[in-house]
């Protein structure tokens, strides 16, 4: 099944399980929310890579009020799950667009991406950093909360691991669980070495990981003026 099917079938659902599925999203988000380097009354523009139901541009909404926003999916039906979320809100478009084989449209100042990227497997990622990095103004920052890929087998066992203890945890049902894992069968996730050396590749400088639980690694990279 392609992505744009696999997710236009999760859409219903996905709000109610990511904190199950991820119990620890609010620091893995609220750390790349606090890397953008614009304080709270300032208007700037970004793009929200992946942007699904828009959770993630609503955390930073609720950190830059004045920010507006491109939220780009390959996906229409999780799009739509965003426009109801932020209907009546002014400085928000939508783009149905594959971030893999379109061009990225538009001159942003920050580029945002979560729990996205990791669709494409190394060597299409360079060209999605490419296309970022290309959209990006002067001084513009890219920031990435994804998955990474364990360097070892049993690095990679542990982190799948982990992942089931917490899931569990949180209260996850046996059938959340097999549906989640039917999912990952779509992952095509690097080492985090291989995505920030991708980065480099592509010209971004002052590359840094700021958060890294277990598989969730939240990692930044700044266009040079
Ligand atoms: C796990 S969801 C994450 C959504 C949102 N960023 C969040 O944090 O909740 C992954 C999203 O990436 C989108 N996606 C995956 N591959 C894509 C591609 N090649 N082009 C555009 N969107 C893609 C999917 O459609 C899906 O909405």
């Amino acid at each position: 099944m392609n992505i744009a099917k696999l997710f236009d079938q999760a859409a219903e659902s996905y709000d109610a399980t990511r904190k199950k599925y991820i119990p620890c999203i609010a620091d893995f988000y609220g750390v790349l929310i606090e890397q953008i380097p614009f304080g709270s009354r300032d208007q700037f523009s970004v793009l929200d890579l992946g942007a699904g139901t828009g959770l993630l541009t609503s955390m930073i909404r609720g950190a830059f009020p004045r920010a507006s926003f491109v939220l780009a999916d390959v996906s229409a039906e999780m799009l739509e799950k965003a426009k109801l979320r932020f209907q009546g809100v002014e400085n928000i478009e939508y783009r149905i667009v594959d971030f893999e084989s379109e061009p990225i449209p538009g001159t942003y100042d920050v580029v945002v991406s979560a729990l996205a990227l990791h669709h494409a497997p190394l060597d299409r990622l360079q060209g999605v950093f490419d296309k970022i990095y290309g959209c990006l103004k002067p001084r513009g920052m890219f920031l990435n909360a994804d998955q990474i890929l364990g360097r070892t087998r049993e690095i990679e066992r542990e982190y799948e691991r982990a992942w089931l203890r917490h899931a569990k945890l949180a209260g996850c049902t046996e059938e959340e669980i097999d549906i989640a894992i039917e999912r990952m069968k779509a992952d095509r996730t690097s080492t985090l070495s291989d995505q920030l050396g991708a980065l480099e590749k592509s010209g971004f400088e002052s590359l840094n990981c700021w958060y890294q639980f277990y598989r969730y690694a939240t990692y930044s990279g700044t266009k040079p003026a």
